[in-house]
């Protein structure tokens, strides 16, 4: 099978190359064999591909990356509780081994305390940028087929459930009705933390570089937010004067951008008992002077708190799946404009990360092929009360 490798990884001028490799087989009742039919792209994968910067699994040099994926099962083990021709993604992250880390032995090792975990297509494991992946039933969720088209967007969406159920966790310190959200950045994570809160029910406001004109401004104004380019000539500065303007408390903030500095100026702009949630990292090591007495007061005096979320656990995917349901029903085809990009396994080799407006998915299979593969023989429904 065919799968995409960035290689040479341990020697440190790794390159990347589409390679042919061992089509996986099942050997154990649980396990299950996917034949993948896309795979969307984040900053992590431009990361991966750009600046070659994943752990292959131990005792190898190459990994095949992607992490979000859409696949449909080929051979389902007798006791994986799937059947071929059901649509399936993947949860990204493994457990570690270590008995003592209570987490990923209670099916959380998205709150991995050892660091040991793997993650597939990023750290210790191969993903599935291929034509197909095999893997242990409990790793696996099943997609509805109303998700066929966007089904490689429960990961991306999965990492906004975790942190909203992580804000609604850390606010039962107190009676807590928040009215506004600001979401930094209007990369795919800040579009979509942006719909979930208007699903959500709160007033969001997105702040980011694209111009005002631009698609990320238009799908911010299509679900109902307020869209504010940052930083450009005749727009407001900073996002202190930004927030100032709003005239209202911010009691959510997502830091969607990785940018650093904007994480230290949204802690002086949160409201009194706000949540500050860190979402995005970028691989460089910035020095910064900031009012760290001014800073400590606010947090402090106004019981502020800032928490950093990463990845997600199964439930989180569940709930991603039912909140892209409903964001299909609130504005139909806003997901699928979210998608600006697609392309094949080759068009990989020489893609432009720049020329990606949004959001890439690579299908792995072309579309017109999916519908013969997928027979759901069950209808999946997840349905919660968020
Ligand atoms: C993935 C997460 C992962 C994180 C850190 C993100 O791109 O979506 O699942 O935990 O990168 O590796
Ligand atoms: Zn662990």
């Amino acid at each position: 099978m065919k799968a995409i490798r960035v290689k040479g990884l341990r020697e440190g001028n790794a390159t990347i190359a589409l390679e042919t490799i061992d089509t996986p087989t099942i050997s154990h009742p649980q396990e299950v064999l996917v034949r993948v039919l896309a795979v969307g792209l984040d900053g992590t994968d431009r990361e991966i591909l750009q600046e070659k910067y994943g752990t292959p699994a131990e005792g190898e040099d190459d990994l095949t990356t992607g992490h979000e994926s859409l696949g449909v099962v080929t051979e389902a083990g007798a006791d994986s509780g799937f059947q071929v021709g059901d649509l399936v993604t993947a949860i990204v992250r493994r457990p570690c081994k270590d008995q003592n880390c209570v987490n990923c032995r209670n099916g959380h090792a998205d709150f991995c305390q050892t660091g040991k975990y793997v993650e597939r297509g990023i750290k210790g494991a191969h993903g599935f940028l291929a034509e197909f992946y095999k893997e242990e039933s409990r790793y696996l969720v099943q997609v509805p087929s109303s998700l066929l088209k966007l089904g490689m967007l429960v990961e991306p969406q999965s990492i906004v459930e975790k942190v909203w159920d992580q804000v609604q966790r850390v606010q039962q310190r107190l009676i807590w009705e928040p009215r506004t959200a600001l979401i930094l950045g209007s990369g795919p994570l800040g579009l979509l933390a942006a719909m979930t809160c208007r699903l959500l029910g709160l007033d969001a406001y997105v702040w980011s570089m694209s111009p005002q004109d631009s698609l990320q401004a238009q799908l911010v104004q299509a679900c109902g937010a307020v869209y504010q380019q940052s930083g450009a000539a005749g727009t407001v500065e900073t996002l202190t004067a930004y927030a100032d303007g709003l005239g209202k408390p911010v009691d959510l903030i997502l830091e969607c951008t990785g940018y650093s500095p904007l994480a230290f100026e949204a802690m002086s702009v949160l409201a009194p008992n706000g949540v500050l949630a860190l979402l995005g990292v970028t691989p460089a090591d910035r020095k910064l002077e900031i009012s760290a007495d001014m800073l400590n007061q606010g947090m402090v005096l106004e019981n502020k708190c800032v928490i950093g979320s990463v990845n997600a656990s199964r439930k989180d995917f569940e709930t991603a799946i039912y909140r892209l349901q409903q964001m299909e029903k609130f504005v139909p085809d806003w997901l699928a404009r979210l998608v600006t990009n697609r392309l094949d396994l080759e068009a990989i080799l020489k893609l432009d990360f720049k020329s990606i407006p949004i959001k890439a998915v690579v299908d792995v299979m072309p579309v017109e092929q999916w519908g013969d593969l997928v027979k759901q023989t069950k209808e999946v429904a997840y349905s919660f009360s968020v």
